[in-house]
């Protein structure tokens, strides 16, 4: 993998270069770094002695020279390059040969001044992101984000999945491979039946077997192409595989984007229960790529879009609220911002040790009675719509919120074409009965996670035995 980093002044190239680098063994060569090392001075002073020509003369040789190394010793390296090493189509036409191009989007404003503020004062940066607006945007493969959580590094994007796809111990379902094998010339060497039903122990144990017969050491690493099921699966069986090896996540739904491919919690389901055997074992790489949105059913997009909602519910982002239409996707940008309101509070408690990461839990603890009840016909997505909406109305019961923050609730989900009410049917007794036996529960007492308004969830605990939640 040769994967070369482009972008304005201060879009953080060095930063995800080294990070990236590190996180998929492979070495980091600054081409910046490699200019001033051959003349002998700072880029600032060539600019100053020589001129802006004579740089780029010397940067398009130092650009060439390092990939022939690259291709004579066949090593996995990210180059970051200079902001604007890409302005010579000859410098863009070497580097699309050689690997690919990946364009880091501008920070916003005040974010791109904080960094250049904090940059030496030699560098010659000016507003090059407005100046070359134009010439950035021809990028097609786009980074609209990176940060970590915890011990992963994530980026969201769009035409970034290829490069990790290439050289890979690629698991994959069948659905994802029959629809993006081709595409992206993907061949997994585990190919695992899709669905919720075989999230079970037997696909871990043809997940090890699988490993065996490939000989996966402690050295290597997997990698997860597929939703929330082929992640919780793959991430599994690295974290029990000789202990523990190295593993990345490609998720290809928008729910495993948002929610299942940060938080390092990986598993299966057994017949006593959903995710009942699993561990913490965070990936070393999320590769979050809105491309793979394009396939996913209408009902699969929504099943992600309720815990979108939630999401907004938690961070209080009110603003975006009226995007969210039914078949609303959203953009790499909305999806990263999305998901820093998980990955902050995963950051605070990893390992759920505190109550922080309870506040995830919102909407859910009424979602999971509701999916258990219905035997897991309803999808979770459907259930969190619901268990939002009936927990807010819950809220409004105890004096929390104002009538208005339920009707508000029901309007987000319902507007984004999810279901917003109980299941005709369902009994509260029985809701209640099932509520009793929720992870979250200490004897009678349920500790809610309940949405009280936007930026607002509180955990409440409830004794069931004494309360009616339903007056
Ligand atoms: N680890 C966590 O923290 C965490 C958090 C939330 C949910 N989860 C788990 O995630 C699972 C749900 O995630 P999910 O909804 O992604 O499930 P999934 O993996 O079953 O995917 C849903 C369906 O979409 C298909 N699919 C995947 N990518 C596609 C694409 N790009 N185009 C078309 N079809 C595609 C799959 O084959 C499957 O049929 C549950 O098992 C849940 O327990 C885990
Ligand atoms: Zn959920």
């Amino acid at each position: 993998m040769i994967l070369f980093l482009y972008g304005p002044p201060a879009s953080g190239k060095t930063t995800l270069g080294q990070i990236l680098a590190e996180k998929t063994n492979s070495r980091f060569i600054d081409l910046d770094a490699v200019i001033e090392a051959k003349a002998g001075m700072p880029i600032s002073e060539i600019f100053a002695s020589s001129g802006e020509a004579a740089f780029r003369e010397m940067e398009s040789a130092s650009l060439l020279e390092t990939i022939a190394q690259l291709e004579r010793d066949c090593e996995s390296c990210v180059v970051s390059l200079g902001g604007g090493t890409l302005l010579r189509q000859e410098n863009r036409l070497s580097c699309e040969k050689a690997g690919d191009i990946f364009c880091i989007d501008t920070p916003s404003e005040e974010e791109l001044t904080r960094r250049i503020a904090k940059l030496p004062e030699s560098r010659p940066l000016g507003n090059k992101a407005v100046e070359r607006a134009a010439h950035y945007a021809a990028f097609p493969n786009r980074v609209a984000a990176f940060f970590e959580a915890q011990q992963s590094l994530v980026i969201v994007g769009k035409g970034i999945a290829s490069p990790f796809l290439r050289e890979g111990n690629i698991v994959s379902d069948a659905n994802v491979s029959r629809l993006w094998g081709e595409r992206l010339n993907v061949k997994p060497f585990v190919e695992i039946p899709s669905g919720e039903e075989n999230k079970s122990i037997g696909t871990v144990v043809e997940l090890w077997r699988a490993f065996a017969k490939k000989g996966l050491g402690r050295k290597d690493r997997v990698v997860a192409l597929g939703g929330g099921v082929t992640g919780d699966l793959t991430g599994f069986a690295a974290a029990t595989w000789m202990r523990g090896i190295k593993w990345i996540n490609i998720p290809t739904t928008l729910l495993s984007m948002v929610d299942a491919s940060t938080g390092g919690k990986t598993g299966c389901d057994l017949a006593e229960g959903k995710n009942l055997a699993g561990a913490f074992h965070f990936p070393e790489l999320v590769v979050a790529d809105v491309d793979f949105l394009e396939t996913l059913s209408s009902e699969i997009l929504a099943d992600g879009m309720a815990e979108f909602i939630k999401h907004e519910i938690i961070g209080g982002r009110s603003e975006n609220c009226g995007l969210f239409r039914k078949g609303f996707v959203p953009s790499a940008k909305q999806i990263a911002e999305n998901l820093m309101v998980k990955v902050s509070i995963v950051r605070e408690d990893p390992f759920e040790t505190k109550n922080r990461r309870m506040l995830l839990n919102c909407g859910h603890t009424v979602a999971h009675a509701v999916e258990k009840l219905s035997k897991y016909s309803i999808p979770h997505g459907e259930a969190v719509a619901i268990g939002c909406c009936e927990e807010a109305r819950i809220a409004v019961r105890r004096s929390l919120s104002p009538q208005s923050w339920a009707e508000e609730v029901e309007s987000v989900f319902s507007a984004a074409g999810l279901p917003v009410e109980l299941p005709c049917g369902m009994g509260k007794a029985a809701i209640v009965e099932e509520m009793r036996g929720d992870k979250k529960r200490s004897g009678d007492i349920v500790a809610f996670a309940l949405p009280c308004g936007w930026g607002d969830v509180r955990i409440v605990p409830i004794d069931l035995t004494k309360e009616d939640i339903w007056q």
